[in-house]
């Protein structure tokens, strides 16, 4: 498959390798394409472009931009590039402002988060939640000694959630698809909760699992 991948920064960048891994095709999409380039001369095959470039170029395409300019970097990437694709939104809506505690601050409320706003703002783009969970390191393949970690997802189009179910699968994870997007409310805090470790203890290396009745 051909991937796009909207961002340069440590998620684009361990996703782009995961796709690679697996034989998909991917270019990423930066302001400032020069600046990946690095990650290009490590991993053959790597394409950049701008954001509208990558948007473009992929069938399925990923949203790896810091939380508070996710809109802007769609629009900049272009409605038409994204219309009947599988969008998969990494993001998360965190604010500017420092944790508390070890809690992260969010802009968005407990009633509408930001998938949502981004799926009614480009309503022919197919958005699915994935990723967000996780830091970047655990994205692709991790080991964890509980067995594969899960992975929630949500979103409007069942088409798209099964093209991220199969990417789930290459890439070591069992997937929960939590329903429509107005589940990404309760997704994307995992991320508050994912974090709290990280900055009490300095650990950074967890996942989630969801236990099921046999
Ligand atoms: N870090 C993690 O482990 C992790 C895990 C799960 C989810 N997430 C979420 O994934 C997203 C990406 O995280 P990250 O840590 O890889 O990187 P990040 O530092 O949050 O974001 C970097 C990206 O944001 C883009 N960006 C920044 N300002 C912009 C602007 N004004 N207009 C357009 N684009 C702009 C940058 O574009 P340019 O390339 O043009 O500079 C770059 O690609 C975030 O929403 C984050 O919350 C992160």
């Amino acid at each position: 498959m051909k991937v796009g991948i909207l961002g340069s920064g440590d998620v684009a960048k361990a996703l782009a390798g995961g796709f690679i891994k697996h034989g998909h095709q991917v270019m990423l999409g930066s302001r400032d394409a020069g600046k990946l380039k690095d990650f290009v001369a490590q991993h053959r095959g790597a394409l950049t472009g701008s954001f509208a470039d990558a948007a473009k170029f992929g069938e399925a395409v990923v949203l790896a931009v810091k939380g508070t300019v996710a809109l802007q970097a769609l629009e900049v990437a272009g409605a038409g590039n994204l219309a009947n694709k599988p969008v998969i939104d990494a993001t998360n809506p965190i604010a500017d402002a420092p944790p508390a505690n070890g809690v992260l601050k969010f802009f968005t409320g407990l009633d509408q988060s930001l998938m949502e706003r981004l799926q009614a703002a480009l309503p022919a783009a197919r958005f699915v939640k994935a990723f967000n969970s996780v830091g970047n390191a655990a994205m692709v393949n991790p080991q964890f000694k509980g067995g594969k970690p899960t992975m929630f997802i949500c979103g409007n189009d069942d088409n798209a959630k099964a093209t991220v179910r199969g990417i789930l699968d290459q890439f070591g994870w069992e997937t929960a698809d939590m329903g429509k997007a107005e589940a990404a409310r309760a997704i994307e805090p995992l991320c508050m909760l994912w974090c709290i470790p990280g900055f009490l203890r300095n650990d950074w290396f967890h996942a989630f699992k969801l236990l099921q009745r046999e």
